[in-house]
């Protein structure tokens, strides 16, 4: 239902993004792993044009855009399909928690103000954030931060939710509700792209593994196997520096 083909990105004589072919079924956790400067965000923000890619094809549920000659209009309508988490939340400050999540809906999808409280209601307390809905995001810890985030993404019903390492900046005791979160939204069978150093948290939820390296996708396939049997020695490699937090606790 996701296909990226032939996805190449450069910053100035820095080729970013090498050529990355990638396909997502409905329903499926891709975790993408790989070191810092890999390409991972720039990944992610080609698939929903925050940047637009210099070649390649992304397709989401029947509409095909090509990156370098899109226009608005297929620009806007490919948006409308996707959601994206940041690893620094990116709320309004200035709007409460549910004015955060009501925001796109009323604005983006044009829905009425009570549609958008119900809706927005529905997926706080997914989240479990029932008892936030009034408050700013300066009062809320890193982890209700994110699960406001969450919330957001969630409520656009998308077909794909882009996570770009969505709690590497909480402190570590706060890391387990946020991917608590994620976990139970997998659950329902929402499409979902997580960029995410949490080993233990990929190998459990994803269903596929995809690891990059300089800008190309070293080794993919599914998480028992990428982690207990990595092809590639760059793989192994990477791997190795994360073997003792497997196991987290949430
Ligand atoms: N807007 C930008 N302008 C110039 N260089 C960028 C920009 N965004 C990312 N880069 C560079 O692209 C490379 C990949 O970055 P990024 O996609 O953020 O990697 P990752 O998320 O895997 O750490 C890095 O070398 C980074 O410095
Ligand atoms: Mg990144």
């Amino acid at each position: 239902m996701i296909t990226l083909s032939n996805i190449h990105k450069s910053f100035g004589p820095q080729e970013v993004l090498k050529g990355i072919d990638l396909t997502v079924d409905q329903g499926d956790v891709v975790a993408i792993l790989g070191p810092s400067g890999s390409g991972k965000t720039t990944l992610l923000r080609c698939v929903n044009f925050l940047e637009r890619a210099d070649e390649g094809q992304v397709q989401i549920s029947g509409l095909t855009v090509d990156c370098k000659h899109a226009r608005k209009h297929d620009i806007v309508q490919l948006r409308r399909k996707t959601a994206m988490v940041f690893q620094h939340y990116n709320l309004f400050k200035h709007k409460t928690v549910l004015e955060n999540v009501t925001e796109g809906l009323i604005i983006a999808q044009k829905r009425s103000k009570a549609d958008a409280r119900t809706r927005a209601l529905h997926v706080l307390e997914q989240v479990g954030l029932s008892d936030k809905i009034n408050a700013y995001p300066s009062m809320l810890s890193g982890g209700q931060q994110q699960r406001v985030g969450i919330a957001r993404a969630l409520a656009l019903n998308p077909e794909v939710i882009l996570f770009d390492e969505p709690t590497s900046a909480l402190d570590p005791e706060l890391v387990g509700e946020v991917l608590a979160v994620i976990r139970n939204i997998a659950r329902e069978g929402i499409t979902m792209i997580v960029v995410t150093h949490e080993m233990g948290f990929a190998r459990e939820v994803a269903n596929r593994v995809v690891f990059m390296d300089g800008g190309s996708v070293v080794e993919e396939g599914a998480p028992e196997e990428v982690f207990s049997r990595p092809q590639q020695e760059r793989t192994r490699q990477f791997l190795s520096r994360y073997s003792s937090d497997w196991s987290y606790v949430i």
